[in-house]
């Protein structure tokens, strides 16, 4: 009988436990641990087929050869861009993402675009003809494109060292089911093997793996933490589905910056890129509603327009509402408060609700301002001028606080047809605000803003 070891595995971080605890004693998370199958005996003979084998020394750090990491550019600007110019040979790469929000789409359509290389796009979740009828529709097919249904991950490296991709795409890491470990497809001892196995064909062959992997509830990438670890790069793939409107951020790079955000609009032939995101964001405006203020927003390093709309009104019921979409709400009970003690505003027995134009989930804290400005708009229900704009922080005691890359933000705002931007009358010391056409307003209280405002 094949002997067979079992252990308990946190399901967040990977820690292995002889027994079963309430509380991983990794990550002191309760109820994560499961037992799992861990190694079925060895049917003999070499596991790996790549093996490293070449001895290391140790070598002084300025003997290290310094060539940049060479990328290879993919005819996807926006990936280009979130990765850092392109993919890094030998890198592996994980996109997350809630389910349908389109991660195989992007990759399938990666594949579409890319017909100078051979791209091997391995699907466990889909059939061929699905996919196909997909690809027909979002793209021209090609013959350097090849498609493989499969979820075992030994028949899946065979088929790969056959066709020798320049690209491996596995949608999705979760279904893949190596047989080297007993436990089933998508749990962490799974999960942890494949990553691995594709790891080390990545980095012995220098070819590129891209991972797709699905999310928790939480947000996190459903399986160990540790995945996460493993990998090159992290890309999450979020919006709202009931919108139009996708973000790709990264927030893990080893061979660039985390700064940066592609933009994607779905459309009914696929993904497209976003060149100019304030223009298409504020292209669905009607000037002139009370409610509505616009922020120079900056998400990473991309500066973009962001309409914030707010409706204040009588409460329904006896509790007040305050909803936010796109905005932290508690962020909303704070500026709530600060408007009722420091602007004398009775706004607490009001129902308030706040929108981020295009389902953009919005971090900066620069768009403080101009949902307060909403707030104020739509309660006085007196429209904002249509050319004015926001970017400050808004403390504890209604000051208004400086934010990053101000000058950038007055240049976006500008190239967009602003006439008026009001910014934080603090820290603009050494900032040169006078080269502009724009009007910059610098103001130090809310009541400084809204004195300006609505006089
Ligand atoms: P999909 O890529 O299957 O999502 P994931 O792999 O992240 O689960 O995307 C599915 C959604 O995208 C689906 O609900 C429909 C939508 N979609 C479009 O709107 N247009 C298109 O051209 C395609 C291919 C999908
Ligand atoms: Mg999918």
């Amino acid at each position: 009988m094949a002997k067979t070891k079992t252990a308990f595995v946190c399901q967040s971080c990977g820690t292995q436990a002889s027994k079963w605890m309430g509380q991983c004693a990794g990550c002191n998370e309760w109820n994560t641990l499961i037992e799992e199958v861990i190694y079925k005996e060895k049917k003999g003979g070499v596991r790996r087929k790549f093996v490293d084998n070449i001895s290391k020394k140790p070598v002084p750090i300025t003997q290290v050869s310094s060539e940049d990491a060479e990328r290879i550019p993919l005819p996807d600007s926006e990936l280009n861009r979130v990765l850092g110019g392109g993919l890094v040979p030998g890198s592996v790469t994980l996109i997350g993402g809630d389910p349908g929000i389109g991660k195989s789409t992007l990759l399938l359509q990666l594949g579409l675009n890319y017909s100078s290389k051979k791209i091997l796009y391995v699907s466990g979740e889909e059939s061929a003809n699905q996919i196909k009828m997909r690809a027909e529709r979002i793209g021209k097919l090609h013959d350097n494109l090849l498609l493989l249904t499969d979820t075992s991950l030994e028949r899946v490296m065979e088929r790969i060292e056959e066709c020798e991709p320049d690209l491996v795409i596995i949608d999705s890491i979760q279904t893949m089911h190596s047989p080297e470990v007993d436990s089933v497809p998508g749990s962490v001892a799974q999960i942890r093997e494949c990553t691995s196995e594709l790891i080390q064909f990545a980095k012995e062959t220098s070819t590129p793996v891209v991972l797709i992997g699905h999310i928790t509830k939480e947000g996190n990438i459903a399986g160990p933490k540790v995945m996460e670890h493993m990998v090159d790069v992290v890309l999450q793939f979020e919006g709202d589905r009931q919108h139009l409107y996708r973000l790709l951020r990264s927030s893990k790079n080893r061979f660039g910056s985390t700064n940066e955000l592609g933009i994607y609009e779905m459309q009914g032939s696929g993904l497209k890129e976003v060149h100019d995101p304030s223009k298409v964001l504020l292209s669905q405006r009607d000037e002139g509603l009370s409610g509505s203020a616009i922020a120079a927003s900056m998400e990473g390093a991309r500066p973009m327009m962001i309409e914030a709309q707010a409706l204040v009104s009588t409460a329904a019921y006896g509790t007040p509402q305050r909803t936010t979409t796109g905005f932290d709400q508690r962020r909303l009970h704070m500026l709530i408060a600060v408007l009722e003690k420091r602007c004398g505003l009775a706004i607490g027995k009001f129902d308030v609700f706040v929108n981020m134009a295009g389902g953009i989930r919005v971090d900066d804290p620069a768009i403080d301002m101009a949902v307060l400005c909403a707030a104020l708009s739509s309660s006085e229900d007196f429209p904002i001028p249509a050319k004015t704009c926001f970017a400050g922080e808004v403390g504890l005691s209604g000051e208004i606080r400086p934010v990053t890359r101000i000058e950038q933000r007055i240049g976006e705002a500008e190239k967009l047809g602003f006439e008026d931007i009001f910014v934080s009358g603090y820290g603009l010391k050494g900032i040169e605000t006078k080269g502009f056409d724009i009007t910059v307003k610098p103001v130090k209280r809310v009541d400084e803003v809204f004195q300006q405002l609505f006089g």
